[in-house]
């Protein structure tokens, strides 16, 4: 089938590369010139384990343009992946929306094209591009008589830093519309998932567990609510972990193995009850938000929602409390970050937790040592009052440190010889913001260990 995609960020550059490994022709359209150059030449502008080789690997399937022209004629298919920031009041800003859904109807000229939203959008943007799509389509005076189209939503359930695996083999592909045709082309796009027919790539192999999809094929509306539904449980699976873990602490249990006690019945499950430093990135925060705003439209208050939140931001502050409580006095510490992203195997440092915490030691007249191993350059060029913290190598970090907060657990932070370390530091204080550390492990090696929660 022929696709556009509209919108090179993660959501849509997944998505195009991965129906074009599938074997449709996907031509992905975005604005920034230099975007398109780079995809052209085979290089990804995002951190993303796979991405590239996939690139490799579809490219005979795959253009990339800036034209609008160039990608829509003729496409089955056109997907809507392009940003779509918080707004001040919480509410998505929907500006790029807007542009990208004028631009797709000047240049629709199929005898039926689906356009499907892939961003998350507030319930009910479904109708509002599609109302978009006419006016615009109307005002043509080119417009080319026998053309019909309908808009779908199709939301992304992908993960940072395993995009292309939860692509081609997700627990779940959702398509909502309220035209029955629409359902039917996005059934058969999405069939070599579904039936898991494709060969998987040569560094993915499919999961024993994967031998087919299900897929849920309902109307917009419904769609569009459960994108919204799933990430604001995730989230709220995440506070829920850390909430308990408070009282775990006040109370002398250990937070992992009441985690892990309660993950082991199926119905409630083992993944994100991980407690620590709390969520961030760009999804849980924007959505939860949004969610609220759009509940608030309907004079609806969703106070579990609300409370995730909270208790998620309280975290960030319980991190700076516990190296207060245990050093008393901030003013003039050394204090290393470890891991800056906002979880491990991305570059993505939006909303991430160690921004917060860094800024808050700050405000309270520490002096902070901030190192990644993947998310640095970027964090230079977003955050550059901070970036003179930056340092290169993980004993630099180290150095005269009264105390090393481990934030994003990389696989790195976890393989270190941490013997090497101890001696390093002014007071060998490690806070473990995930949980993930050998505690009796730590202090044997002679660290102060403390957690989040307990
Ligand atoms: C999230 C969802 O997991 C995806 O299904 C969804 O498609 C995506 O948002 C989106 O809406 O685009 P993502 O934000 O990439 O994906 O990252 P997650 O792996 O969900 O992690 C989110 C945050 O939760 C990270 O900061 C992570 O460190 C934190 N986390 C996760 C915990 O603190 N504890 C856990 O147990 C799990």
């Amino acid at each position: 089938m022929k696709v556009c995609v509209v919108g090179t960020g993660y959501v849509g550059l997944t998505t195009g590369v991965s129906l074009a490994f599938l074997g449709h022709e996907v031509t992905c359209v975005d604005l920034d010139q230099a975007k398109v150059d780079m995809l052209t030449a085979g290089r990804c502008p995002i951190y993303e384990p796979g991405m590239e080789e996939l690139l490799a690997e579809a490219a005979p399937n795959l253009t990339f343009t800036t034209s609008y022209a160039d990608a829509v004629p003729g496409a089955d298919v056109v997907f809507v992946a392009v940003q779509t920031p918080s707004a001040d009041d919480g509410s998505p800003d929907l500006r790029y929306l807007r542009s990208a859904a004028e631009s797709v109807a000047q240049a629709l000229n199929n005898d039926f094209t689906v356009v499907v939203n892939k961003s998350t959008v507030p319930i009910g943007s479904g109708n509002w591009v599609d109302a978009i799509l006419r006016d615009s389509f109307e005002q043509r005076a080119d417009r080319p008589a026998g053309v019909e189209f309908a808009v779908a939503s199709n939301p992304e359930f992908l993960r940072e830093g395993n995009a292309i695996a939860d692509t081609l083999y997700p627990d779940r592909i959702v398509i909502g519309s309220d035209n029955p045709r629409s359902l039917e082309v996005l059934n058969r796009l999405y069939r070599p998932i579904i039936n898991q027919t494709f060969t998987p790539p040569a560094f993915l192999t499919r999961p024993e567990d994967v031998n087919a999809v299900p897929l849920v094929s309902t109307d917009l509306a419904s769609a569009e609510l459960i994108k919204y539904a799933a990430n604001a449980f995730l989230a709220l699976k995440i506070s829920y972990a850390n909430e308990i873990g408070q009282l775990a602490a006040k109370v002398g249990a250990d937070i992992t193995e009441v985690a892990r006690g309660m993950g082991l019945d199926q119905r409630i499950g083992s993944r994100f009850l991980q407690p620590g430093v709390g969520w961030g990135g760009s999804c849980f925060g924007k959505d939860t938000k949004a969610l609220i705003a759009t509940a608030g439209e309907y004079n609806l208050e969703m106070p579990i929602v609300k409370a995730a939140r909270d208790v998620n931001q309280r975290q960030r502050a319980i991190a700076v409390e516990r190296l207060q409580d245990e050093l008393r006095i901030l003013k003039g510490r050394k204090i290393g970050l470890l891991g800056l992203a906002f979880k491990p195997n991305t570059d993505d440092l939006r909303d991430a937790p160690a921004l917060d915490i860094a800024n808050s030691l700050i405000a309270r007249g520490a002096r902070v040592k901030l190192h990644d191993p993947v998310a640095s350059e970027r964090f230079r060029t977003e955050q550059p009052e901070l970036a003179a913290y930056l340092t290169s190598t993980i004993d630099e970090l180290f150095a005269d440190c009264d105390a090393v907060v481990l934030v994003t657990e990389w696989a790195q932070y976890l393989e270190l010889d941490w013997s090497k370390f101890v001696g390093l530091m002014r007071t060998p204080i490690v806070l473990d913001g995930r949980h993930v550390l050998d505690a009796d492990r730590m202090r044997r090696l002679g660290y102060r260990y403390l957690a989040v929660a307990g």
